[in-house]
């Protein structure tokens, strides 16, 4: 196994000879019982067309019509909340990011579910957990093996099927666009006029369920860990906030006017890129810089060692928002070179939810910091914990502070 923690062999590996790497089996055995052939784990001729054919739904002018949906759901979150409670703030983070994410893909009134498709994807999310980098031998238990755990696999599973399938029925019956992500993927077609069949929207819709709510959902929740951390960067954030916003909705149009709060999300993404590892294999012998990786070996780059490389990130321990300002960082000449920051991949296999997801985070933090302060009891900490994420230990409990 190969470890890269320089930009520019992460470039080579990811950009230049992309053709020449997969994403490693046995990572595609755990995750594809449950999300098929989705395109966070398909390959090659399939994959670059389900690429294109989904790319059109994360399109600017599609990302406006979710805008409100965001700002909506964090609102509810906070009818929820009381000046002095104590909060998971973690398992808040998550209900809101899914409701987002369930509204972006099916834009209908799905309440029920939505709580249904909440537990369902958290016992499986669990299981792939003990399945994943923490005990890889359990990764080679397939899914039919009469054990308790592959029993609340199936069972998980089956639920979120049964609850997708019937979305695409309806979608299927009402064949409009009606302006989400299911809608949007399955009136697509390709050159040659094919468009999805049940299955693959059915592993779409469930690629997007896992890869597009914790990530978000632990990357506001670290944001929050951050703040409280740090009494200065909150105050200009709050007077950012107060200054533009003003007690009004943030609106995607806002945005522009608050850099701060962007400022605040990337500089928590450096150094909490939740997908903390890209994993590979190599399909044939690889000439990376001066490193031959011979074909079948694994290569692992880590957003997270990266981002905390002291030649590219001056301090790259302390939270400090403005290296992402027009100023950068005060130890480059220039700004960190490519692949120095990425927490989102890079190449071809880019997250392609990057841009709702930093539009999701600013717009949940501007709606909560414009109102609440979250503060850690004194002797309260948080702890990582490091599974196929960049999770916590034991939730993220919070105290939350009416600013009004
Ligand atoms: C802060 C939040 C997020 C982070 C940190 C993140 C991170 C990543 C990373 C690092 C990859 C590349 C993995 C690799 O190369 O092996 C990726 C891929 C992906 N992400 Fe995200 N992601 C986030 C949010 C989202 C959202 C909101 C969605 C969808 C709504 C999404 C959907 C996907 C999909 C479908 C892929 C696979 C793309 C492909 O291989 O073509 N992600 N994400």
């Amino acid at each position: 196994m190969y470890l890269l923690n320089q930009p520019d062999l992460i470039h080579e590996v990811l950009v230049t000879q992309v053709d020449k790497i997969e994403k490693p089996e046995p990572l595609k055995w755990i995750f594809r019982s449950s999300f098929g052939n989705g395109l966070f784990f398909s390959e090659g001729e399939f994959w670059r067309r389900q690429r294109k054919l989904a790319q059109p739904a994360f399109h600017h002018k599609r990302l406006q019509l979710y805008a409100e949906g965001m700002t909506r759901r964090a609102h509810q979150l906070l009818a929820t909340w009381s000046d002095g409670q104590l909060r998971d703030i973690r398992k808040d983070m998550s209900a809101t990011t899914l409701k987002v994410v369930v509204d972006a893909l099916f834009q209908s009134s799905v309440e029920d579910d939505t709580d249904r498709i909440y537990q369902a994807l958290h016992e499986l999310g669990d299981i792939l957990e003990q399945q994943g980098i923490a005990n890889p031998l359990l990764a080679l238990v397939p899914d039919w093996a009469p054990l308790p755990l592959m029993r609340r696999k199936r069972r998980a599973s089956g639920a979120l099927d049964a609850i997708v399938y019937r979305f695409i029925q309806e979608h299927r019956a009402a064949n409009t666009d009606s302006g989400d992500l299911l809608s949007m993927l399955m009136l697509a077609e390709d050159e040659d006029g094919q468009r999805m069949s049940d299955r693959q929207l059915h592993d779409e819709v469930m690629t997007i369920f896992i890869a597009g709510h914790e990530t978000t959902a632990l990357t506001l929740t670290w944001a929050f860990a951050l703040l409280a951390q740090s009494p200065a960067v909150e105050q200009k954030l709050h007077a950012e906030l107060d200054a533009v916003l003003n007690g009004r909705v943030p609106t995607m149009a806002d945005l522009a006017s608050l850099p701060y709060a962007e400022m605040v999300i990337k500089e928590t993404l450096r150094l909490y890129p939740i997908s903390w590892l890209i994993l590979r294999q190599a399909t044939a012998d690889l000439q990376v810089g001066p490193y031959r990786v011979p074909k079948g070996h694994q290569i692992w780059i880590s957003p997270y060692t990266m981002h905390r490389h002291p030649h590219y990130f001056d301090t790259p321990e302390v939270f400090q928002p403005e290296r992402f300002g027009p100023e950068g960082d005060r130890d480059l000449e220039s700004r960190p070179p490519k692949f120095a920051y990425m927490p989102f991949g890079g190449g071809p296999r880019i997250c392609i939810g990057n841009a709702f997801a930093l539009m999701e985070a600013r717009l949940v933090l501007a709606t909560i910091a414009q109102r609440y302060r979250l503060v850690f009891d004194p002797g309260s900490k948080i702890q990582l914990r490091v599974g196929n994420l960049l999770g916590f230990q034991n939730g993220a409990s919070m105290r939350v502070l009416s600013r009004s």
